[in-house]
């Protein structure tokens, strides 16, 4: 008969379950460098596999895919974001998908371009109090408060930034719902009226709250913009979409498409700050592409360099470090067994850092992504997931990514604090930075060093 994975026994009862309460990131990091490339892990009454390497991850999401479903794990999310593109299953999935599409194709991309730069022209004279008066900048805040600007007027022409910061409150609250922590709290259904489920209701409320204000908004330009695709399926009679769909697709792009880009966009700066050699090569590419000027959609293809450092910092730091499935049926995974209805995890983090896979895994170095070599094998750089349900919005992140680092680089050097926390680690939520960041802004003079 096939083996189970091997894996760590834990306790009696509990199995891994505390191990992966202190620290998620360093238990499983440890449990992949123990047992390969598939693991298996026992906590509490549930059942997992780790699933790290490139031939497991090609499987369950490629190969097999049939086989597996969002699973447990995704309830959660529903909990926040309800049942949208990303929380559902290949059925009900493949219609919405297939509206909402078109407003990701690459040709979309440069019509985006204006208002991704506005957005980011607005920080960069933001931060030149900051340059003037020597106060640091909250780097995690601002880049938090730009992306949820530019997913929200690129996609939907809607202006959020008047209640970003109330947004951002509530915001932060229900992502931590959506990944468990593995408490007793979470396990009691929503209507039992602990303090945790008053405040998944009144957060999910404020939530529905904003989705309903940008669908009421004025329509925005275009026909092809996701705002007006997602008008389109809503009028459709009958076969319409519900004012629930809308409003849980709105909440989906909102909620998936900022915090994830936010975080890249942190750690991208952080990285560069951090590395002079890497800050230098991205200043001299920069400045000899676009120079005193004004950054433009076309400069994009001519900034490789700037677009290895995003590469990079997702290699490294992947928003989504960990998604599930759940196996619909008993499968036989790279030579192990997995039983119907256990959960498999995979784990952008963990892929990106194998050492079989990448030279020097733990190094910041974007001259990877240059290399002759090529991409590394299929499943093992993720960080937008795989097949069909790869992410929708790939493109528009890394454009924003890009443009975003270019101009910050353009105009100003970026000094860490000391005293900033520059781990991830505790957080169950995406990878961001733990603890604040704080920057000091100096204003480079365009010709080199600031
Ligand atoms: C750096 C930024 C981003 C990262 C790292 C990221 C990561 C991911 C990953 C790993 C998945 C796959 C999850 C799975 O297979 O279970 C995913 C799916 C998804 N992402 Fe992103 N994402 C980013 C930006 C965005 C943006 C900008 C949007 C929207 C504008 C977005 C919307 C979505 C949606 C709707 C899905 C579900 C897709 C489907 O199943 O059809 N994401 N993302």
């Amino acid at each position: 008969m096939t083996p189970h994975p091997p894996g760590p026994r834990g306790l009696p009862y509990l199995g891994s379950l505390p191990a992966y309460r202190r620290d998620a990131a360093q238990f499983l990091t440890r449990t992949r460098y123990e047992y390969g490339p598939v693991a298996k892990l026992r906590m509490g009454p549930y059942t997992f596999t780790l699933a790290t390497g490139s031939a497991a991850v090609q499987h369950v999401l490629i190969r097999n895919k049939e086989n597996y479903c969002r699973g447990q794990l995704y309830k959660q999310f529903e909990l926040v974001m309800g049942r949208g593109l990303l929380t559902m299953d290949d059925d009900e999935w493949r219609p919405h998908r297939r509206v909402m599409q078109p407003a990701f194709l690459r040709s979309a991309l440069a019509g985006y371009f204006p208002s991704v730069r506005e957005r980011t022209e607005q920080l960069l004279m933001r931060w030149e109090r900051h340059a003037l008066d020597g106060t640091p900048v909250d780097l995690v805040a601002e880049c938090l408060r730009l992306a949820s600007a530019v997913i929200m007027d690129v996609l939907f022409g809607f202006d959020i930034d008047d209640r970003a910061a109330r947004i951002k409150e509530v915001v932060d609250q229900s992502i931590d719902v959506m990944f468990p922590h593995g408490t007793f709290q979470e396990m009691l259904p929503l209507w039992v009226p602990t303090p945790r489920n008053r405040r998944v209701k009144r957060n999910r409320e404020q939530l529905l709250e904003l989705a309903d204000d940008v669908a009421r908004a004025p329509a925005g330009a275009g026909e092809m913009t996701l705002d007006s695709l997602l008008r389109a399926a809503a009028r459709r009679g009958e076969e319409g979409w519900s004012r629930e769909e809308l409003r849980d697709e709105i909440l989906t792009i909102y909620l998936a498409g900022h915090e994830t880009t936010a975080t890249a966009m942190a750690w991208s700066l952080i990285s560069v700050a951090n590395e002079p050699a890497v800050r230098e090569r991205l200043s001299e590419e920069v400045d000899r592409v676009v120079g005193q000027r004004s950054v433009e959609y076309a400069d994009l293809e001519s900034l490789p360099y700037t677009k290895a450092v995003i590469d990079e910092t997702l290699r490294l730091y992947p928003p989504i470090w960990l998604f599930p499935r759940d196996a619909i049926n008993d499968d036989v995974m790279d030579g192990y067994r997995v039983d119907a209805k256990t959960s498999v995890l995979l784990s952008p983090l963990l892929s990106h850092r194998d050492p079989e896979v990448w030279s020097n895994p733990e190094a910041f170095d974007p001259e990877r992504f240059l290399a002759p070599s090529g991409r590394p094998p299929q499943g093992s750089y993720i960080p937008f997931g795989l097949g069909a349900r790869q992410c929708v919005g790939n493109a528009v992140a890394l454009v924003e990514l890009q443009a975003v680092l270019a101009m910050i680089t353009q105009r100003y050097r970026l000094e860490i604090l000391p005293s900033s926390m520059l781990r991830y680690g505790d957080t169950l939520i995406s990878l961001r930075p733990m603890g604040d960041v704080f920057a000091r802004v100096h204003v480079r003079d365009g010709n080199g060093v600031a």
